[in-house]
């Protein structure tokens, strides 16, 4: 079931990201409102920034105050993080190490401060080498140790486990459903690919290979086109709210 559009805002944060574009364009194609917090608007393509239904704000994240933040989220029904550290030396190992975690924990306070009942969905970008131990999932020694020295060594790994633990534990399960302000979906695609079109993709609860011996590959576009059936489709929604689905191109 496909949602009324017009009447939905929606904030993406990492938009000015290889991954955030593709979703900021994806909602724009379908008539959505879109609202994004970028560093630079220089940067940002011309043409989306001029789009009648964009509202672009530049500013630091995590330098926002909490009321610059709440202006942000109110009235939004969807916000979806595409953040992620640069891959230079600073963007790795430089600050904030807690990128992604700060931005989650921040807007979902927002949200939940300027919120009037209705449930707001949170989507978050993350990746098939976080393994989600609440669904039961399992992986070879030889992964967890791996996955260890890359957690030591990388922290951005560890940023994004600790990101998409803060929804789980944080902002309740399904089973506390009535209580949620916050409805949330951790996507997890495996190594990112640029492909102009969307292609043929398949969702899974778990990993179904490797991140680690065996990664299979997930376009950029794709991990967007999903996102964005995420916010518009009801019935894609209700199937995934809660969970990490990891997604593959087929
Ligand atoms: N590479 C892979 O194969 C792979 C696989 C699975 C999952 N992932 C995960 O997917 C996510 C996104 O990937 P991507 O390739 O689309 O990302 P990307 O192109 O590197 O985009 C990262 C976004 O985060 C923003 N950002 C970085 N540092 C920031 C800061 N300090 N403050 C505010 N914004 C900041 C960037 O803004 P600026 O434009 O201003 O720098 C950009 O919008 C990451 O979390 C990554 O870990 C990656």
């Amino acid at each position: 079931m496909l949602v009324t559009t017009s009447r939905h805002k929606i904030l993406v944060v990492g938009a000015s990201g290889a991954t955030g574009l593709r979703v900021v364009k994806q909602l724009l194609e379908l008539d959505l409102h879109v609202t994004i917090i970028v560093r630079c608007v220089n940067s940002f393509p011309k043409s989306i920034l001029n789009h009648h239904r964009l509202r672009a704000t530049q500013s630091t994240l995590l330098e926002m105050s909490d009321a610059e933040l709440q202006k942000m989220v109110q009235g939004c029904t969807a916000v979806i993080s595409c953040l992620g550290h640069n891959l230079t030396f600073k963007g790795l190992y430089g600050h904030p190490r807690r990128l992604v975690t700060q931005a989650v924990c921040r807007l979902c306070q927002a949200i939940k401060t300027v919120n009037t009942g209705d449930p707001v969905k949170f989507i978050l970008m993350n990746t098939t080498g976080n393994q989600n131990k609440q669904a039961g999932e399992h992986v070879s020694f030889a992964q967890r140790l791996v996955v260890g020295v890359i957690r030591y060594l990388i922290p951005p790994h560890a940023d994004n486990e600790a990101a998409a633990a803060y929804l789980q534990t944080y902002q309740g399960t399904k089973d506390q459903v009535h209580n949620n302000i916050i409805e949330w979906v951790v996507v997890r695609p495996d190594s990112l690919i640029n492909d102009e079109t969307v292609s043929a993709y398949t969702l899974y609860p778990s990993p179904i290979r490797s991140a680690i011996f065996d990664a299979g590959k997930t376009s950029r576009i794709n991990v967007a086109h999903f996102m964005t059936q995420l916010v518009v489709c009801g019935s894609t929604w209700q199937s995934w709210r809660f969970k990490m689905p990891v997604i593959y191109n087929s």
